[in-house]
This record gives C-alpha cells, structure tokens and sequence, in this order.
C-alpha cells in the first residue's frame, strides 16, 4: 500500500464530512445537512444553473461505430443471471461486438425515457438508476481482437448507442500489470472500465458525491454483471489497479474523470500480449460545464486511495478481509426461498428496461414471504471480486425494516446469509422511523421492506486501507443493486435512498453500534402513482 492510502484518517474525515445528519435553525426549524456536528453545511449545491453538467462525454472527432441495437433474448434468464457471481465455470462464451453492444447498452444506455425537469429541460433516464439522475459514469472497453471488432480501447458513446476508438491495438498488457498481473484481467478478451465524471454528481451533491461514485458504478456494475451471467460471460469486478497507468490508457485525467472499478469479462485460452507503449490522446471532447466548482474532499480521498504500481495492487488484494459471521443472539425465522426451477424465466432485457425506481407502494397489501425470502438469498450469493473472499460473509450487514410481509411480525430484522434466516431484533410498527431515517422521503413509510446496508469500517480500513472506503461503498451497493433489480420478475418495484447516517447506526443498534451507513434499497408491491 502507499503511505497515503494507510493513512485512513483521510477516509474516516470524509466519511465524517459528508454525513447527511439533522440540524434546527434560529427559529427551531429541522433541516437536512451535511458534515458531523458542529461542521454541518448544506447537502445540495445546485446553485448556479448555467453550470449544470451535460450528462455525456462527446468526443467531437472521433466516427461512430456502429453496434447492433436490436438485441436477441439472453441464454439465462434474468433472476439466475442476477444470482450469479460471476465464477461460474460453466461461463464459456467469448465476448463479440453484440456483447459490448448490450453491456454498453444495458448498464449506461438510453432507457428511451425522458422527464422535463421544472426548469423546462429534460432528463434523459439511463438503464441503471443513478443518484439524482445526475448520471456521470463512463463505460469503456478494452478489447483483443473480437470476430468481428478489431483490438483497440473503446468508450461506449451512450447518446447515440455507438462506440468510438480512441485506440487501436491491443493494450490489455497494461491492465495486466497495472493490476499486477490480476488472473482474470490476463485471461479477459474485455476489460470495461468504468469512470466517474465526478462534477456531472457533485455540482448538485458536492462532496457526497465521491460516496455516489462508487454507489451508481454498482447500480452499473450489477446490470453489466447480470448481462454478461445471462450471455454466459464469466465476469470479475476488480478493484486493485495502479490508478495512474489506468486512467492514461484511456486519456482520463485522473481527477475531473478517474477510473473507479474495472470488471473482467469473459475467459480466453491465451493471456493477454506484453504491454504495448501508451502514447497521451488529445481527444478534443465536448464541453460539460463552462467551468466547475471544486470540492476539495473529493480529490483528497481519491488521491489517498490510489495505488501506485501492480506491486502495490498485488500487495493490497493478497489478503481479503475474513470476518467471522455475525452469530444470531435471539429468535431466528428461517427465510423460504423459492427453488430455481420455480422462478419467473423474463429475461434480463426485459426486467432492465422495464425497471424503474418505484415510489409508490400499496402499503397495505403484504408481499409474500416466499418472493422476500427469495430476493434476500439470491441477491445475496456474492460477487466474484480480485480482492474479495468468495468463502467469507461480505463487508456489510443487512439490517431490514420489515412493514408488510405476508406471515412476519413487522419490525427490525438482520439478515443471517449463512443461516438463510433472518433475526428478529425488535418488533413494533417502524414505518414513521423508516421515513425519518430516508431523510424523510414517505416511500419509505409505504415501501413493504428497508434493505439497508451497514459495514464496521474499522476491519475494513485496517485491511484495504482509504482504498476499502471505495470497496465498502461498490460491494454494498452491488449487493442492493441485485436485490433492486431482481425485484422487478416479482412484480414488486424498488428504489435506492440516502439516509441519514448516525441516526440509521443508532436506530439499528446496539446490534449495528460502531457501523457505518452505506446503503439502503427499499422495496414493496408497486401501485400506480394516481392510486390512492
Ligand atoms: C444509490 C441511489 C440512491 C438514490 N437515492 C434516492 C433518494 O434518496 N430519493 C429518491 O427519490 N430517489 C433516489 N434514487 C433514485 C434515482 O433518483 C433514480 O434512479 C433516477 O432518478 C433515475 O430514475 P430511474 O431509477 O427510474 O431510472 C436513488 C438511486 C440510486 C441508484
């Protein structure tokens, strides 16, 4: 690791800084900020309109190539491909110029829907839901030579559906030893790279941000995860790469756009080539803001987090964190999923474009047990990840408000994943808690489940360094992300919050004392927002 990246006080004051918490002004007035009292500022900034992001990266010189949009119904239909790791052996398939075609599609595309703002614009919806709808994610590819794509490093351009190259030649070489010679990054046909923008996020959350970076980028990464299950791509989610040699591959500056995840995709017989010389690009772009505002923390925490070579990378990832898995302490209900051969067969197109996030929930009609018993196993199998332990519990707990399913007592639950059973930790009525706790958001009150996602950081720290703050925040929401999306085949909706962080550790404890807030999707039977 470098010094920087050990130095986690960096995390622990970003974390801090960026708490959403309550606060009372002069006339005793609640209001939402941000910070850890007495340092609290307001959430949003959204100040000056003239500087709203574009919400897409234009490169002006570079030719559309074409890709198919018309796409076939995957293999493996949408609920198995979501509970995939990725792992599977029995993913043998080789990417081509279709597969990029939906993964680029399906993770960051055009969903074909569009709202007009209150300010007369529009918002262009995407496949994967993102904060705010402040999308600021970046998809490329890496690529050997394809059947029917040349080598090359490719961005996919998401407002027209096409790819533009801005290289050609195979350079896979460098993510290999940028990595470290990761396994599956030197098997891998395809490498995608995911980026942030983070300017298009912060110019409305400022700082916060840097926590919805790794936030959407799971919400992505989950869609391109179960693309590639369903197309019978092995997939892996890397996060140990020397960040410096990452971003020049792809012409990113490493500060206003910086690589934040990578994932391997597919299996071929033969490693990827040495790597080759990485000349700078001078890709003009089009403009997104006539000029930005900076939030410092956000630079801060990503240069601390970074790593500087594959040694380093090797050296972070060597050992996965192994924690113990929580023991139950009180009664336990054993969670009934239904068996695979039962599930719904929709395929994952289908339950991607038809997903929104859902709002508006028939409160009082309870949702079965089997189909909650059912979304918590599935979503909760793991991800194939460089530097996570397959054999050990993830980094979080999942702490769940239960308001309306069918046969369980209402009240506060923890997930035992290893159990397949869920704790009962109090029982009672919390639908007002819920909503306080969603920064008073009333989906929250209605919704029939509150998934939320609570880690100790302390472990997490010590073992990945700054660097697992961004681990922390991705492996959480790839998780919810899963359960967000399976929902959909049940003919239940979901939607991702934010919260209010201490206020959710202290209503969760003492179970959660001493854990942080990461995450939270709520979920329920949908009904349609005119209904009463
Ligand atoms: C991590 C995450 C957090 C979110 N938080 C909120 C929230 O606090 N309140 C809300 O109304 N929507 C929230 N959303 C939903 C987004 O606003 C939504 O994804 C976006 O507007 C795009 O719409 P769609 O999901 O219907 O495609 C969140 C989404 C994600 C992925």
């Amino acid at each position: 690791m470098t010094s920087d990246n050990r130095d986690t006080a960096v995390a622990w004051r970003f974390h801090d800084a960026t708490k959403y918490c309550a606060g009372r002004d002069e006339s005793g007035a609640e209001w939402f900020g941000m910070g850890t009292p007495p340092h609290v500022e307001p959430s949003i900034w959204q100040q000056d309109w003239s500087l709203e992001p574009y919400p897409f990266k234009v490169y002006e010189t570079l030719p559309p190539l074409e890709i198919p949009h018309e796409l076939a119904p995957s293999p493996r239909p949408a609920l198995q491909a979501i509970a995939r790791t990725g792992a599977e052996a029995d993913a043998t398939a080789l990417p081509d110029r279709a597969a990029l075609a939906r993964i680029g599609l399906l993770s960051n595309g055009l969903m074909g829907r569009h709202a007009r703002t209150a300010r007369g614009g529009t918002v262009e919806f995407r496949t994967a839901g993102g904060t705010g709808a402040r999308y600021h994610l970046e998809v490329y590819f890496v690529c050997a030579d394809l059947p029917d794509l040349p080598a090359g490093v490719y961005q996919y351009a998401a407002h027209d559906h096409s790819l533009r190259q801005l290289r050609a030649g195979d350079f896979r070489g460098v993510l290999v030893d940028a990595t470290g010679g990761e396994p599956a990054v030197t098997r891998a046909p395809v490498i995608l790279a995911l980026t942030s923008t983070f300017w298009r996020n912060a110019w409305r959350y400022k700082a916060r941000a840097y926590r919805h970076a790794f936030w959407d980028a799971g919400t992505a990464l989950t869609n391109v995860l179960a693309v590639a299950a369903a197309g019978d791509l092995g997939a892996r989610v890397v996060m140990g790469y020397a960040d410096a040699p990452v971003n020049a591959l792809l012409g990113v500056d490493g500060r206003d756009e910086a690589v934040i995840a990578l994932c391997a995709i597919g299996r071929a017989t033969e490693a990827a080539p040495p790597a080759l010389e990485v000349p700078p690009l001078a890709l003009p772009t089009r403009s997104i803001s006539p000029r930005q505002v900076e939030f410092p923390q956000i630079q801060i925490l990503h240069t601390a987090s970074g790593l500087a070579s594959g040694a380093e990378a090797v050296a972070w990832r060597a050992e996965p964190l192994r924690r113990p898995p929580p023991e139950p302490a009180g009664a336990v209900v054993a969670l009934r999923p239904l068996p695979e051969p039962a599930w719904s067969g929709v395929p994952i197109e289908d339950v991607i474009f038809g997903r929104r996030s859902t709002r508006h929930y028939a409160a009082d009609v309870p949702i079965p047990f089997d189909a909650f018993s059912t979304l918590l196993e599935l979503s909760s199998r793991g991800i194939d990840a460089d530097c996570l332990a397959a054999d050990s519990p993830p980094l979080h707990d999942r702490y769940l408000i239960v308001n309306n399913v069918e046969g369980l007592a209402p009240g506060v639950y923890v997930h035992h994943r290893g159990l397949a059973a869920i704790e009962l930790l109090r029982e009672g009525d919390f639908r007002a808690q819920a909503q306080r706790l969603a920064c008073l958001q009333g989906y929250a009150a209605d919704a029939h489940v509150n998934c939320y996602s609570l880690a100790s950081l302390r472990p997490v720290f010590e073992r990945y360094g700054n660097r697992g703050y961004r681990l922390a925040q991705l492996e959480a929401s790839l998780y919810s992300g899963k359960l967000h999306l399976a929902t959909r085949p049940f003919r239940l909706g979901a939607v991702g919050s934010t919260s209010l962080d201490d206020e959710v550790t202290e209503f969760f404890s003492p179970h959660a004392a001493g854990k942080s807030y990461l995450f939270v999707v709520v979920f329920g039977r949908r009904r349609p927002a005119s209904a009463p």
